[in-house]
């Protein structure tokens, strides 16, 4: 049977015997190791991909313990704002808890989160404007006391993604040489730290942003202002940042050769591992965070279209060959 991650976890987590598990089968997720990429790039590298999460991110890992001591707690209503994976976790973590979603997503968010949330029976709000603008409205509403917030400012969102150091390590059987994730509000960095602090191992964490938070095309970490920047500071990660381009050619790599298509902002911290020397000869953990079908608009306009041909063998074939 499947284990949620509370219970892998259950003594590492802020839950009691009298906390009601909200699990949909998160946590457990794959560590690949990546032959060719650790080849070409002179690394020992490993993916630990999150996207086989249930709602596709590695947002559950924190949802699966906010909602659950949201419900703990009494709470009807959760309330998030979100460059789209986020609300997706939130509304499914909800559904599953019988609880209300509000979700605030920036007019911007990709189409395929944004039908997550929607078919998850969340109420979907788009905001006009973009994901800072949606995260103060977000908070100011918690506040009133009606909603509880789920977003990372969530200490229990923070305590449930901590997890995944935990079982990289657990798996690995000791300590990788660096941890490498994308850097959008920081939530995810300031888990990793804190989870390293309590192992009391000293690893480098290298957060990867873009150059372009305002506008990158990688919509989830499309954010001016991450919310954690203080944690992410004071923890003393490495944080890096990458272009566009940068971010697209290593999203291209990761499906064509180890198979693993994510969307453009999961691919951050390779498109930092392609363009630095620093970690050669190291064993290296790359978070790979959401799935590609999240931004099918991404893929259409950056893999190549379908080539239409007649149901014949010779058309086929030539085509077939190039
Ligand atoms: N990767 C994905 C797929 C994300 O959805 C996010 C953040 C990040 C990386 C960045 O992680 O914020 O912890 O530094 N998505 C948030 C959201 C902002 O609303 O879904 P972070």
């Amino acid at each position: 049977m499947t284990v949620s991650l509370i219970e892998r976890f259950r003594d590492r987590l802020p839950v009691s015997a009298a906390t009601p598990v909200v699990s949909l089968g998160e946590g457990s997720t794959p560590l690949l190791h990546a032959p060719r990429l650790s080849e070409k790039l002179g690394v020992d590298l490993w993916l630990k991909w999150e996207a086989s999460n249930p709602t596709a991110s590695y947002k559950d890992r924190g949802m699966t313990v906010a909602v659950s001591k949201a419900l703990e707690d009494g709470a009807r209503a959760v309330i998030c704002a979100s460059t789209g994976n986020t609300s997706a976790s939130a509304a499914a973590y909800a559904a599953r808890a019988g609880l209300t979603a509000v979700v605030l997503v920036a007019e911007s968010a990709a189409r395929g989160k944004l039908i997550q949330a929607r078919a998850l029976g969340a109420r979907v709000l788009a905001v006009r404007g973009d994901f800072d603008a949606a995260l103060l409205a977000a908070r100011a509403l918690a506040d009133r006391g009606d909603h509880v917030l789920v977003n990372s400012l969530n200490p229990n969102r923070i305590a449930g993604q901590r997890t995944a150091v935990f079982e990289v390590v657990e798996e690995l059987g000791a300590p990788p040489d660096a941890f490498v994730l994308p850097y959008g509000g920081g939530g995810n960095t300031t888990s990793y730290a804190k989870a390293l602090g309590e192992l009391g191992l000293d690893v480098p964490v290298h957060s990867v942003e873009s150059a372009d938070r305002p506008r990158t095309l990688a919509s989830a970490i499309r954010i001016a202002e991450p919310a954690h920047a203080a944690s992410v500071e004071a923890s003393g990660a490495n944080v890096h940042a990458v272009k566009d381009e940068e971010i697209v050619d290593a999203w291209l790599e990761l499906a064509r050769d180890e198979g693993l298509f994510c969307e453009p902002s999961s691919a951050a911290g390779l498109a930092y591992l392609r363009g630095t020397g620093e970690l050669r000869g190291a064993r290296v953990v790359v978070t790979v965070t959401g799935h590609g079908l999240k931004d099918p608009g991404a893929a259409d306009f950056h893999a190549p279209p379908p080539i239409v041909v007649d149901p014949d063998p010779d058309a086929i074939s030539r085509a077939a060959a190039g």
